[in-house]
């Protein structure tokens, strides 16, 4: 009887053990699915469209950057800031002035809150590209709650439409043209070809001609 008991208590046991693997196991396999992406899908999503690099050089999108354009993105900033000379502060201090000026120290009366404080340096191009990018990113706590401008094309506009109120700073120097290195590039590409041919055939010397005559061909690309 006590042998037949131990048994049953055995199996039962075991049972339950194999209840609680599969719910552990079951947990992990199904746990992993849940959350893909917690929190605000709205910036996450901005972040991914505007993930800020843009093929085209920054100081290239400036120079080629339309005033009129920058004052229409500008409606999405007039809820919170006035952009005229000594215009109030709002949920958000006035902008007249601001590129060049220190990050985070600017008007009278504004209170910034520590995190932009804390960022040091000015709103030369460069950082108010990246604060327009995402602002939590460039100053992560900062009390100005905007997503951010996913287009470079817009920021480009918006930057020297703010640049043209009262900064006016120097635009940064276009970079040369990245066309020059991608024409290099398959110029580069082509010569373990003239090599081959060289080694198959030294007298073909005169087979270089063709490659050479191919390279502007790829350069209007
Ligand atoms: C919802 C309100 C709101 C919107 C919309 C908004 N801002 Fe702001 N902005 C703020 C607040 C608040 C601050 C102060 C941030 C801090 O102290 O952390 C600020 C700060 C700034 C600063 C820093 C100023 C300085 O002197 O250092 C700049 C530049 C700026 N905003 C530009 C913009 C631009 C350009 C837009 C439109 C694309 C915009 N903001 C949209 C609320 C806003």
């Amino acid at each position: 009887m006590d042998n037949r008991n131990n048994t049953i208590a055995g199996w039962v046991l075991f049972a339950g053990i194999c209840a609680l693997g599969l719910t552990i196991g079951s947990g992990m396999v199904f746990a992993d699915r849940h959350p893909e992406k917690e929190g605000y899908p709205i910036e996450d999503s901005e972040a991914g469209a505007g993930g800020g690099a843009s093929a085209v050089p920054l100081p290239n999108l400036l120079a080629a950057a339309d005033v009129a354009k920058g004052e229409a993105v500008f409606a999405k900033c007039a809820a919170c800031h006035t952009i005229n000379s000594g215009g109030a502060n709002g949920i958000g201090p006035n902008l007249y002035g601001t590129m060049g000026e220190p990050i985070g120290q600017g008007k009278a009366g504004f209170a910034f809150s520590d995190a932009l404080k804390n960022v040091g340096g000015t709103w030369d191009f460069e950082n108010m590209d990246q604060w327009l990018t995402s602002p939590r990113k460039f100053a992560n706590g900062t009390k100005m709650s905007f997503a951010g401008l996913g287009s470079a094309e817009d920021r480009a506009n918006l930057i020297v439409y703010l640049n043209a109120q009262g900064s006016n700073l120097p635009l940064p120097a276009a970079e040369a043209a990245p066309a020059a290195d991608a024409a290099a590039a398959p110029a580069e590409g082509a010569a373990p070809a003239d090599k081959g041919a060289d080694a198959a055939a030294a007298g073909d010397k005169g087979g270089n001609g063709a490659p050479a005559a191919a390279a502007p061909a790829e350069a209007k690309k």
